[in-house]
């Protein structure tokens, strides 16, 4: 008795590169370590940055390594469409580094549960309008906070609220100013944003 095959399925387990957005806007240190992490990740890869800011670093850096920048005005992020014209480069996930204007619903709900943000301190502590940046170390300084860190969440409509992915802290010591404090924060940044960022890719099973 024998049976024929007809038809045989193979299954490979191939790891389709997810596509990532960066929004930043300023100088984009922690864009670029992403950017760069990225080109040697077997789960994604940066394909786009916008941002809202002409004069800012990342737009450079950005075009260096190839990756082209959307520059964009306030209108633009409002407006109804600008949701469809970031999935018009494919995006899996999008990624805030250093980009301060709060996301629009329609860009929330186009990209559930895959936009992440990072904030320069251990939240829901130093969140909120207004609290971004050095404003966030002067306040941890003149509150005296013996310890600071950073907060990656998700994103959603309102302000550094998105439920929390990962922290990780470091100690503010009596001498130190909010420039020694933004130093520390943003090496914590630096170590871990893209990783993080990674392993959540890694666990996306769409
Ligand atoms: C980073 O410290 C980031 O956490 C902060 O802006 C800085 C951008 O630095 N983001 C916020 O404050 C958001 N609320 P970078 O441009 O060098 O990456």
């Amino acid at each position: 008795m024998y049976h024929v095959i007809t038809s045989v399925q193979i299954v490979l387990n191939c790891n389709v590169l997810k596509r990532l957005a960066i929004f930043a806007s300023g100088s984009g240190s922690n864009a670029v370590k992403i950017i760069d992490y990225f080109a040697d990740s077997a789960e994604g890869k940066v394909v786009v940055v916008f941002c809202n800011n002409p004069k800012a670093g990342i737009i450079e850096k950005a075009a260096e390594r190839n990756i082209p920048v959307v520059i964009f005005d306030r209108a633009t992020f409002r407006s109804d469409s600008f949701a469809e014209q970031i999935a018009a480069y494919e995006i899996d996930w999008i990624v805030l580094a250093g980009f301060l204007w709060l996301m629009p619903v329609s860009i929330i709900e186009k990209f559930a549960n895959r936009i992440v943000n990072i904030h320069p301190a251990l939240l829901p502590d130093y969140g909120g309008k207004g609290m971004y940046g050095m404003n966030v170390h002067e306040a941890v300084w003149r509150d005296k906070m013996t310890e600071t860190g950073i907060t990656i969440h998700y994103v959603n409509d309102h302000y550094d609220s998105g439920d929390i992915i990962f922290q990780a802290s470091c100690p503010v010591l009596p001498d130190d100013k909010p420039q020694d404090i933004q130093a520390k924060v943003l090496q914590l940044e630096h170590k871990y944003f893209a990783t993080i960022v990674e392993a959540l890719l890694r666990s996306d099973k769409n």
